[in-house]
């Protein structure tokens, strides 16, 4: 396989965009994405496009994007692993370059899902748990799935709902220093914790919204890519895993068995494992659909041992400053959670962190260049986790 990097990124602002089609939707995130690697349209090889779509109108969009785009690859395909649909994206795309089929690949992600009112979205959500015995018979949506991890996790380990709130402050306050965050206003404890309860013991600032939103990854091959860039970002780890989708047939409830696999085959991918991951990465880029799940993620990816993630929200050792930086672009919490979008978002934030890009404030200190992208679909149906580095 050969070595591939990223070489352009591109990003819409995340929020309530009902005024862009999908396609010009998807163009504001390519065109910076191609613009900022300084490649041409003709040069595209291929084109994975991550799009969930169940709120929106397109039923063939990969078509209508690259139409819309004036793209014209030699090969394209819509993707889709629920919330993980963009970080799916990303590794067809890598395949595409590692194997020599193309020396340019473009991952776009999109989604338009204010298309539809919330309670169709959350309804169109929870069809994605396990339709027939989770759904049709229990009526579960996805902050009831996670209000079941919630509760296992406060039961067993003592975390409180303050712990989980600590999360949501966290990530409005890097999200606050985000212009292509959704939301952009700090918020306190005491907010999280007066907010309307959607499934106890999660409230409204303990969910990610529901947003309009695309990104877009350029990837090159090692000798285009010198000639693009002198600070392409490495892809050195790709690890990813598939799960039952009855939450019945997880063992556990208290981590989530297929981002641990999808970790350590990253880990193992970029020659760290079994190495703590603090001694490499320089910050995190974690799946806070809900506050629990960046907790879950601490633990699951080797950030924090079993049953003390709540202690690094609850100590604030995930600001900058701390053991590690996560979700320093404001995470799905309060960057917005376009679900196809979300997991190539994550790349958009990390390669820029890594090239000392972003705000001041938000700016990690980059001392060893390496982070990471972790990026759950369903309630761990998919995981992907994603290892990018300075060095080749
Ligand atoms: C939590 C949720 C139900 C709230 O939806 P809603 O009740 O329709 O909220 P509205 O859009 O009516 O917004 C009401 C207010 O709350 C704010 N708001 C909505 N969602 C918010 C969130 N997640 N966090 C903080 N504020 C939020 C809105 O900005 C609005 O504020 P305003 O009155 O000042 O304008 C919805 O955001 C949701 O379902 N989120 C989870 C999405 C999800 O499951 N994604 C997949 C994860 S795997």
């Amino acid at each position: 396989m050969r070595k591939v990097a990223v070489v352009g990124v591109g990003q819409s602002k995340f929020g309530r965009d009902t005024k862009h089609t999908l396609p010009e939707l998807s163009w504001i995130a390519i065109r910076e994405a191609l613009e900022d690697a300084g490649v041409e349209k003709k040069d595209v090889g291929f084109v994975a496009l991550a799009n969930l779509g169940v709120w929106s109108s397109e039923f063939f969009p990969a078509p209508l994007v690259l139409e819309y785009a004036g793209l014209t690859p030699s090969g394209s395909m819509r993707v889709e692993a629920a919330c993980a649909s963009g970080s799916a994206a990303l590794r067809v795309a890598y395949q595409a370059v590692a194997s020599g089929m193309t020396d340019v690949a473009l991952a776009v992600g999109v989604e338009r899902m204010n298309e539809s009112e919330t309670p169709k979205v959350v309804e169109l959500l929870g069809r994605g748990g396990s339709y027939f015995w989770e759904f049709e018979q229990f009526g579960l949506t996805f902050p009831g799935y996670y209000a079941l991890y919630a509760t296992a996790y406060m039961q067993e380990y003592g975390a409180t709902e303050e712990d989980l709130a600590k999360i949501a402050v966290k990530n409005h306050y890097y999200g606050s220093m985000n212009p292509k965050a959704q939301f952009q206003k700090r918020i306190k404890v005491e907010d999280v914790l007066s907010s309307k309860y959607v499934a106890w013991p999660l409230k409204i600032f303990d969910c990610s919204p529901i947003t309009d939103g695309a990104a877009a990854v350029v990837l090159a091959s090692e000798n285009v890519a010198a000639k693009l860039t002198d600070t392409p970002v490495w892809i050195r780890g790709i690890g990813a895993a598939t799960g039952p989708g009855n939450i019945t047939r997880r063992s556990d409830l208290l981590s989530i068995e297929t981002v641990r696999t999808a970790a350590e085959q990253a880990y193992r991918m970029a020659g760290i494992w079994p190495e703590s991951p603090l001694k490499h990465l320089d910050l995190a880029l974690v799946h806070d659909c809900f506050t629990i799940a960046e907790i879950l993620a601490y633990e699951d990816l080797g950030l924090a041992e079993r049953g003390t993630g709540y202690m690094l929200a609850r100590e604030e050792q995930t600001y900058i400053g701390g053991v590690i930086p996560v979700n320093l672009d404001g995470g799905l919490k309060a960057k917005g959670h376009p679900i196809a979008a979300t997991g190539l978002s994550m790349i958009y934030e990390a390669t820029r962190q890594l090239q000392q890009r972003v705000e001041k404030d938000r700016q990690a200190p980059i001392k060893k260049g390496w982070a990471l992208t972790h990026n759950v679909g369903g309630t761990g149906h998919f995981a992907y986790v994603t290892l990018l580095s300075l060095e080749r």
